[in-house]
């Protein structure tokens, strides 16, 4: 029959994010084989930090148009010494997220065998869970501004916006992912100090839980919680969180489950009016960039997220089987994970397996 083609953007930004994207490339089209579909990729190699430096901007003007008719978007990472880290997200990442709506970020955790956390109770096969993060309000808004600069008078204000249409569709979103997955569901919150914004996400979750009866539901304290993901990340299944709540939970996450060079992120548009984009957890890593070195898992496992999303299930799966027993069953690892491995010959052996 006809084979189902899906057209991609890469944009591998800057640093490590070039040497990571090739090898999710290589896993893409080894399941594409095999699994009956195709990929078409079109490459945005300068939209990054060095063309900001050069040109003023992380990308051309009409860069939001340029990706508006693909079926998905794989980033590498985006940052570099020289450009100031808020000006390089606003410039490129966050217009992605909002331009296309993309309001739910989606961050699995897995402890997998033969990786050390540094956290003695999180061990392999218990700790598998989501973090949903609202990814397009909240804290992260553009409300605000800042008088009196330079004076003693100086003042900044950032106002923190939660809506209940945007709140809703991402709890909505996160309750049925429960439902789908261990049936159970966190609320991350922090009412008892943010008294306006807080309490309104509470009564929201309050509402939406009860058209989901099926998934019993908590919800923690941010502090408390952050604590708990240390002492007993094995009873966490999807948890759901503010926008910079969420941020904070899923670094704290991904280090618990043994490095950030594997975590990954779907940043979704779960109506698919408009295409999704998905990236690893870790940044450009200036410290080892250049040196063909980095982790590629963080971005080969965003890859099988996307596959996920473009509706390959089971070639997702071979990805995180692969990924399972490359860590598992071989001593091949990056230096990141205490091996001698280049990227390169730590994604043959993924393929291998693969
Ligand atoms: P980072 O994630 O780039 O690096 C933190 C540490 O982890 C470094 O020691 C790095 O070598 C190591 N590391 C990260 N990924 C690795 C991988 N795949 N393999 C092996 N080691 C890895 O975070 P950092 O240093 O805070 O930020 C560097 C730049 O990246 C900044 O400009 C920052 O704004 C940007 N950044 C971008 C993100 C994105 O594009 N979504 C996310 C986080 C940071
Ligand atoms: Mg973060």
């Amino acid at each position: 029959g006809m084979t189902t083609n899906h057209r991609i953007a890469l944009i591998p930004g800057d640093g490590i994010g070039a040497e990571v994207l090739p090898p999710a490339r290589q896993v893409l089209d080894v399941l594409g084989r095999r699994h009956g579909f195709s990929l078409s990729y079109t490459s945005y190699d300068d939209w990054s930090c060095e063309r900001y430096l050069r040109e003023g901007a992380m990308m051309p003007a009409d860069g939001i148009d340029q990706l508006r008719d693909k079926d998905a978007i794989l980033l590498g990472a985006v940052g570099y010494p020289g450009v100031p880290d808020h000006v390089s997200l606003w410039g490129l990442l966050i217009p992605i997220r909002r331009s296309f709506r993309q309001y739910v970020n989606l961050r699995p955790i897995r402890v997998f065998e033969g990786i050390d956390s540094p956290v003695r109770g999180a061990r392999p096969g218990e700790v598998d869970f989501v973090v949903v993060r609202e990814n397009m309000e909240g804290e992260y808004s553009e409300v605000g501004g800042r008088l009196n600069r330079g004076f003693p008078d100086e003042i900044a204000v950032q106002e923190a916006v939660f809506t209940r249409a945007g709140v809703t569709r991402v709890l909505d979103y996160a309750f049925a992912l429960a439902s789908r997955r261990g049936g159970r569901l966190t609320s991350a919150t922090k009412s008892n100090g943010i008294v306006h914004t807080m309490p309104f996400w509470d009564q929201l979750v309050t509402e939406r839980a009860a058209s989901f009866p099926q998934v019993a539901w908590d919800q923690e304290h941010i502090d408390a919680l952050a604590a708990k993901f240390v002492l007993e990340p094995a009873r966490f299944d999807v948890v759901v969180a503010s926008n910079l709540f969420g941020d904070i939970l899923s670094d704290l996450a991904a280090a618990v489950a043994g490095s950030i060079g594997i975590a990954p992120a779907a940043n979704l548009n779960p109506e698919r009016d408009f295409p999704s984009m998905f990236e690893p957890v870790h940044g450009s890593a200036p410290d080892i960039a250049g040196q063909g070195i980095a982790n590629p898992l963080g971005a080969i496992w965003s890859a099988a997220l996307m596959l996920d999303h473009l509706g390959h299930p089971a070639a997702a799966r071979d990805i995180t089987d692969a990924i399972a027993s490359v860590l598992a069953k071989t001593d091949t690892r990056t230096r990141d994970l205490g091996g001698t491995a280049t990227t390169a010959e730590f994604t043959d052996k993924l393929i291998e397996l693969l």
